[in-house]
């Protein structure tokens, strides 16, 4: 039985996201990212690919560790200025009817009360088809926007996610029963109130005493993503994910951390393969092998190494400019993305990376692979990589876009179907019930969520 796989394009409310230097490309329309026309056209082009969803990263801060300034990421866009994702998602279901949304929040610097609100506001507007990709951040620059000295240590942005779980879980799990809303026109209820509770939360990093604002949703609880692959992320995401986001320069990085996120799953009592692994990759794709290698060197051409150090240095917290470039970069203790730097380090210690190599792996594809070449080699290389190492599925990033994403539906997604490596339709229902079966719309009793529920 071939393995299905599962795809997200990856994109980010901004001009330069994962290949400093490529929105100078003719062809690339990057720099439209504060348009609904571009977000609206992607949507459709996703959808008519049959992806599952497009997943939204984003930060709240500033890539101001390369020369310990933000003139870098400023003069190339980097990640900056960078919108709201969440804004785009109603527009985007306006065009599409089954494409998922995966949108990226931050729990570092907004308490869940409102942010709880929020994502109910989009499952009903998407009809149950949003995900929040659960991240704790990696910028101080963002805890200074936020009027803090620095960010909270690694891990204890962690303990801060575990609370602020227990909250939004309580809101949107405990707090309106089933049934309690009535819309009864002929009496004038609209709901029961004996059916609707104040959930309390005493934790160590949160308090609240509160009725969830929003009325159930599809889903109640949006399918939940994460991203953050250290020991401690990947603990998290056992805990508490449906689907993980990981990225990594090759296998050799990749697979041990699936099969660590997956064990330790079964250790937390949840069904290991309940967890959907997407792994970040960046393909360019043309009709014939040559035509492709031919597009990539065009591309190179683009391809701003320092913007692939600034995002470097942002993600480790490491200044790159002030590194020997031709000197292998070693690990230490960093409070940013600690797997960023694992992932170029200790995580494959038969492999050591130079700045200088850093900086040009990552101006195309930023931390990914780059796998370049004909439909049939694309499709040989993204079953090899499920094959090798249990990913379920790709977080595909841009090189140009759209350009990027209509090479990929118009050529690859053909032959994975042919192959019956990829679905020819959609499945009915919310995100949660595509990713996991009809009937799914909520969090399965073996979640962690569940046990908020009234009665639960
Ligand atoms: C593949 C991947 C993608 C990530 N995307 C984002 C993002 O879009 N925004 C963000 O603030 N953090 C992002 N993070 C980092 C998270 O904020 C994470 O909680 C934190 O940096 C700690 O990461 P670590 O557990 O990998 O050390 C990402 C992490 C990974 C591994």
């Amino acid at each position: 039985m071939t393995r299905q796989i599962r795809l997200n394009a990856f994109d980010m409310n901004c001009v330069v996201h994962q290949s400093p230097g490529l929105w100078t490309h003719p062809a690339c329309r990057a720099d439209t990212y504060n348009t609904l026309e571009y977000w609206t056209g992607l949507a459709r082009t996703l959808e008519r690919g049959k992806f599952d969803a497009i997943f939204l990263a984003d930060v709240l801060g500033i890539y101001d560790v390369y020369q310990h300034a933000p003139r870098a990421a400023l003069e190339g866009a980097v990640q900056v200025p960078v919108n709201d994702p969440m804004m785009l998602v109603p527009a985007m279901a306006m065009v599409t009817e089954h494409l998922g949304f995966g949108v990226t929040a931050t729990l570092s610097y907004e308490h869940p009360y409102p942010f709880a609100r929020r994502m109910s506001t989009l499952d009903h507007l998407t009809r149950g088809r949003i995900g929040w990709n659960i991240v704790t951040g990696y910028l101080n620059s963002a805890a200074k926007g936020m009027g803090m000295a620095r960010q909270q240590g690694h891990d204890t942005r962690y303990e801060i996610a575990e609370d602020y779980m227990q909250v939004v879980y309580k809101l949107w799990e405990g707090s309106w029963e089933d049934g309690a809303v009535l819309r009864d026109r002929t009496t004038g209820r609209f709901a029961d109130p004996d059916r609707i509770h104040r959930v309390a939360h005493d934790g160590p990093y949160f308090q609240l005493s509160a009725i969830h604002l929003a009325e159930p949703s599809p889903q109640r609880t949006p399918v939940l993503f994460q991203a953050g692959a250290s020991t401690r992320g990947r603990q998290f995401a056992a805990d508490h994910a449906e689907c993980v986001f990981i990225n990594g320069p090759s296998k050799q990085v990749i697979a041990p951390i699936v099969a660590d996120i997956r064990r330790r799953a079964a250790a937390a009592g949840r069904d290991p393969r309940a967890i959907t692994i997407f792994t970040m990759m960046t393909v360019i794709t043309d009709t014939t092998p040559e035509a492709a290698r031919d597009k990539y060197a065009e591309y190179r051409a683009y391809a701003s190494e320092q913007g692939g150090l600034t995002l470097m240095s942002g993600w480790t917290g490491i200044d790159f400019a002030a590194l020997p470039p031709d000197q292998p970069i070693r690990y230490g203790d960093h409070d940013a993305m600690t797997s960023a730097l694992e992932a170029f380090t200790i995580a494959d210690p038969s492999r050591s990376w130079t700045p200088r190599e850093i900086g040009a792996h990552a101006a195309i594809g930023g931390r990914s692979p780059v796998i370049v070449g004909s439909p049939t080699e694309v499709a040989d290389a993204l079953q090899a990589w499920v094959d090798e190492t249990d990913v379920d599925g790709f977080n595909l990033a841009y090189v140009v876009t759209p350009g990027t994403f209509v090479d990929f539906v118009d050529l690859v997604v053909p032959e994975l179907q042919r192959r019956g490596a990829f679905k020819t339709d959609y499945a009915p229902g919310t995100l949660r019930e595509k990713l996991t079966g009809p009937g799914h719309a909520r969090l399965p009793e073996s979640h962690p969520a569940a046990r908020v529920r009234p009665g639960g």
